[in-house]
């Protein structure tokens, strides 16, 4: 038997106290914009996790598995195009 997992994809937004007040608090509001005007919100599930002991890299950001450091929320929407595709 195969599991299809609900979402295909996974945005994982580090949400500890380093990684929130450096820019993550935006990068979950534009992640979520994104997918709302693309209608992807049912292909992408986006949690928030605790801090990852990163914090020297942060803000953290993971797309399905991998994880990226210096996450700048202004360079968000790039990244998720280049993701997803989308232009
Ligand atoms: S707060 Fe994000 S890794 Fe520590």
């Amino acid at each position: 038997m195969t599991v299809v997992p609900a979402f295909p994809h996974e945005i994982v937004v580090c949400m500890g106290s380093a990684c929130f007040a450096r820019g993550n608090v935006n990068s979950v509001h534009i992640i979520r914009a994104y997918l709302q005007d693309r209608g992807l919100e049912d292909t992408v599930k986006v949690t928030g996790t605790l801090c990852q002991d990163s914090c020297k890299e942060g803000p953290n950001v993971c797309f399905d598995g991998t994880c990226m450091c210096k996450v700048d929320p202004s360079t968000l929407p790039d990244l998720l195009d280049e993701r997803f595709g989308v232009k």
